[in-house]
């Protein structure tokens, strides 16, 4: 297996191309069953779960055509047509690979009248269930059984349009009740709807396929449902937390990145953390410039909330910064309840760190000290880079997969900005 070895000390001085969002793309890519048409995405990041997500929908019938590079920001451009639906299961031994996989599900119910798919399980960073998802479908006339692992959905004729109000923020919930509504009879409300850019980046290529939805990054969308949709091209939107977590990499190392296509706006709250960190954070024409070259950093309390509020998939990120800055950060996790795992690895590397039921207490220690360490997902896998690049000596980052996940070129990107970091093979 593929380990990073990180030789740390070194200050981040460049530029770093900011890919498009994995988030928003998966749930993208599902949205390519509502239609017969051709949906084209363009600013796809080349990742693991882009690949799975391709290999779940070849298997419901989907037929893909990578077109190289796309016109936005480097990424690649990819056609998806869907003529017919070809199964409507989702098998365990792909789900089991993602839990965004249960994004299928909306949509396979909505074209089809009929889904099975995978119950997606636990992961590393808590208990997560899709309940939500389940029950806001049967408000829609889905009849819903679990067997055998599977989730079984079934509707005669089309889904009906309902007042859905999810009792918790939830953004694949959002994503998959939105796409089933794009098809349903009649009109679906959903309120306490999640208001991260990557749902609003959907419900514009939704509306782009033909459908009617309003009320984009508000906590109420209003969609009238269509009996088709047609095709369509869009362009993923960057990835705000690739780029929040390069921000945080020039804080750590006290270097100077331009974040090339990183949108300020989608990462607000995490660069006013930054700010009030001690780094210095302004928006240019190309992206957005994180500085910390000369500015004693300090620990700022963070608590994580659904957006507009600090990401949860920034928490281990800003964590390893906290661990080198001066002073003490408390940072409460609200969203999932198993997520501190990164925290045993970076005490390993000298960090001072207390958690108390859902927050950590971080003091700053003067300089981290490299070592072997390994994460559970890719947030903390992140997080265990940063304390690398900021860490004297050697660190190697083991169970790379994770970061395969979700980090397109890791190591290319750093390493242009002068970071001493190579992949090993194993
Ligand atoms: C998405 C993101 C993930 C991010 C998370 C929170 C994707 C592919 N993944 O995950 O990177 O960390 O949002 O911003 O976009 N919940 C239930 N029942 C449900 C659904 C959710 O109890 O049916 C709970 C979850 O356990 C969690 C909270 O609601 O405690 C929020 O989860 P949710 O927003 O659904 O996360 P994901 O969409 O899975």
């Amino acid at each position: 297996m593929d380990s990073i070895r990180i030789r740390g000390g070194r200050p981040l001085n460049g530029v770093i191309p900011i890919s498009g969002a994995k988030n928003a793309a998966l749930p993208l890519m599902a949205a390519s069953l509502l239609t017969a048409e051709t949906l084209t995405l363009e600013n796809l990041p080349h990742l693991v779960d882009i690949t799975t997500m391709a290999n779940l929908l070849t298997a419901h019938g989907v037929s893909l055509h990578m077109n190289g590079a796309g016109r936005r920001c480097g990424g690649r451009s990819l056609a998806m047509t869907t003529p017919a639906i070809t199964s409507t299961t989702a098998h365990y031994d792909l789900v089991r690979k993602m839990r965004a996989s249960i994004l299928v599900l909306g949509p396979l119910l909505a074209r089809e009248g009929r889904a099975r798919v995978s119950l997606p399980g636990g992961c590393a960073i808590g208990a997560r269930p899709v309940d939500l998802h389940l029950k806001a479908l049967a408000q829609m006339g889905a009849a819903i059984s679990i067997d055998g692992g599977y989730v079984d959905a079934r509707v005669d004729g089309r889904l009906k349009g309902a007042h859905l109000v999810f009792p918790q923020v939830t953004v694949t919930g959002t994503e998959n009740l939105l796409m089933a509504a794009a098809l349903a009879d009649g009109e679906t409300i959903i309120d306490n709807a999640a208001r991260e850019p990557e749902v609003t980046d959907l419900a514009q290529c939704l509306i782009a396929m033909g459908a009617e939805i309003e009320g984009l990054g508000t906590q109420r969308l209003v969609v009238r449902g269509r009996e088709s949709l047609h095709g369509a091209t869009h362009a993923v939107l960057p990835d705000r937390i690739e780029a929040g977590s390069y921000a945080v990499a020039a804080a750590i190392t006290r270097g100077e990145v331009l974040l090339q296509y990183a949108d300020a706006a989608q990462m607000a709250s995490l660069l006013k953390v930054l700010s009030a960190a001690g780094a210095a954070v302004s928006v240019e024409e190309g992206g957005v410039r994180v500085s910390a070259a000369d500015a004693p950093l300090k620990g700022v309390d963070v608590m994580t909330e659904p957006h507009p509020g600090f990401p949860t998939d920034m928490q281990a990120q800003v964590m390893a910064l906290f661990a080198t800055a001066e002073g003490a950060a408390m940072v409460t996790e609200t969203i999932f309840e198993n997520r501190f795992m990164h925290v045993p690895e970076l005490k390993r590397m000298g960090a001072d760190i207390n958690i108390h039921n859902g927050s950590a207490i971080v003091r700053g220690v003067r300089r981290l000290s490299g070592a072997p360490v390994m994460a559970t997902d890719l947030r903390a896998s992140m997080s265990l880079v940063l304390a690398g690049l900021a860490a004297e000596g050697e660190t190697m980052v083991n169970r790379v997969y994770h970061l395969d996940r979700g980090y397109e070129r890791l190591e290319q990107k750093l390493a242009a900005c002068g970071a001493d970091i190579e992949r090993v093979r194993g």
